[in-house]
């Protein structure tokens, strides 16, 4: 009866809630038992001394996402899922991302037709959506929504992708009657092109302006905007990579007035500031939007992974190339700031960079840090409690970490295809050692184990957490077309 695949022995296995000594029995891919002094298993892995963790879930990650004329990311879904997995995390959510003029679907479809049998792990997408016609509100975007694909990004910046309030906030309406969550990218698109005509015709177009023409100013507006839309249309949206203070404070209005807005930080903002964006071209390496701060803004970050303000961390994995005319330096040379492709790897060194500098250092509890990177991603998207924890019945989604191992990041450690990290020369200690995706070994001893074409895609279901606030007795599952109010018949067709 108990015929284990695998047993995990001896070690220390934690979740968002518990920390335990305890045995994992896996079969069939899936976590059967948990207890102590377990049969043995055809597969036994000792983990005395390790930490037993669910495998992290990435929510924020751009794998082979289609770019602009001559721009490629460096990382598919094999080299990034393969990174991923190195660094602990079993489950990857990047985004097809529609151009506009395009069909939503077709994004979709082409986006799958990249990941087929590359993956390593498992992955499901979010949605880009760049043009919100009312093909796309009315049937595009609710069949995809039923289908499996139950979230989507809204870009307020960047001028192929970016919507305006009213597209907003009829797409929040979708959101809010077909049960998906939206994430939002929160920074003022006129602002930012106001100032990058200021510094260029101050002749200021070395990286470090990239970040003085993305002050914070303008990401405090856009997120305050982006709140009040979600208030309108009365529905959860995610407030992705947020930076510093003045985001933060947004969003800390926004509990006080009972909104329920998620939030979400990244490495970057724990980990570098606006300096690195200096030292003449090299600068390039950390451009991403928003820029990095400074350090008083990254111990604001902390505060707020600490006492729950964020949801979850995720990587913003946007893969370029430094030395690559596809990449930091498109056609080959050292372009004004504004030209420069923004994104900074990070898949693998997620975890533990944040397992460092928030556990080790006493910042954030191990569960706390479970929450962050696994569970709360898990069960903002649709994917717990199959993804995101170890519990019975859940998929043996695993990663076993050494908790005193030292590790000088290097990228030639790493497992990307990206020619740099922007983390070169930090000492962290703790990094997973093995890895199993379904309980089979993924990454072991210093060694990729896992085949490409494993990973399986994962139809997401409709998140509890995008549920809004006020429902209604009527409201059945699908909110909005349920209301009887002016709102709800709004909300139920889009004319243009
Ligand atoms: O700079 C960034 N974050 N690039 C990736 C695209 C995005 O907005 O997340
Ligand atoms: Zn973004
Ligand atoms: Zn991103």
């Amino acid at each position: 009866m108990d015929n284990f695949d695998t047993v995990i022995r001896n070690g220390t296995v934690a979740t968002a809630c518990e920390t335990m000594a305890a045995d994992i029995g896996i079969r069939d891919g899936r976590v059967v038992a948990l207890g102590q002094g377990l049969p043995r298993g055809r597969d036994e892995i000792d983990a005395r001394g390790l930490l037993v963790l669910p495998g992290g879930v990435d929510a924020h990650c751009h794998l082979d996402q289609p770019m602009g004329e001559g721009l490629r990311m460096a990382d598919d879904f094999r080299s990034g899922t393969r990174s991923a997995a190195c660094g602990g995390t079993t489950t990857v959510i990047p985004f097809a991302a529609q151009q506009r003029g395009q069909s939503l679907r077709a994004a979709v479809e082409d986006y799958h037709a990249r990941a087929e049998g590359k993956a390593l792990v498992d992955y499901a997408f979010h949605m880009i959506v760049a043009d919100p016609t009312p093909a796309v509100l009315n049937d595009e975007l609710p069949a995809l929504i039923e289908a499996g694909y139950t979230s989507f990004k809204i870009y307020m910046t960047y001028d192929d992708l970016k919507l305006d309030d009213r597209q907003i906030l009829r797409l929040l309406a979708v959101a809010r009657q077909h049960g998906a969550l939206a994430m939002v990218h929160a920074e003022n698109a006129d602002c930012i092109a106001w100032l990058t005509e200021a510094l260029e015709s101050a002749g200021h177009v070395a990286p470090k302006y990239h970040a003085a023409a993305r002050p914070m100013a303008i990401e405090r507006e856009a997120t305050h905007r982006a709140i009040t839309l979600a208030e309108l249309v009365d529905v959860p949206i995610l407030i992705v990579h947020v930076s510093g203070r003045d985001a933060i404070d947004q969003i800390r209005w926004a509990h006080a007035h009972g909104l329920r807005i998620y939030a979400e930080t990244c490495p970057q903002y724990l980990f570098l500031t606006a300096e690195h964006l200096g030292g003449g071209y090299e600068g390039a390496k950390c451009v991403c939007s928003p820029p990095p701060r400074d350090r008083a803004n990254q111990r604001i970050v902390w505060d707020g992974l600490s006492d729950g303000l964020f949801t979850i961390v995720s990587s913003d994995h946007a893969p370029f190339r430094f030395d690559d005319p596809q990449g930091k330096k498109p056609g080959g040379k050292e372009v004004p700031f504004q030209y420069i492709p923004n994104g900074i790897p990070g898949l693998e060194t997620r975890l533990p960079l944040l397992f460092s500098e928030g556990v080790r250092s006493g910042r954030l509890t191990l569960n706390q840090f479970v929450a962050l990177t696994a569970t709360n991603p898990a069960k903002l998207y649709g994917l717990n409690p199959r993804k995101g924890t170890i519990a019975i019945g859940s998929d043996a989604d695993i990663a076993i970490w050494d908790p005193d191992k030292q590790v000088t990041i290097e990228n030639r450690l790493l497992h990307h295809d990206v020619d740099y990290t922007p983390y070169e020369g930090m000492r962290v200690t703790g990094w997973p050692v093995t890895t199993l995706v379904r309980g089979t070994r993924v990454w072991d001893g210093g060694e990729v184990c896992g085949r490409p074409g494993f990973g399986r895609f994962l139809p997401c279901g409709r998140p509890d957490m995008a549920r809004p606030k006020v429902v209604t007795p009527a409201d059945s599952g699908h909110y909005m077309a349920n209301r009887p109010d002016a709102l709800g018949q709004l909300a139920q067709r889009h004319d243009g």
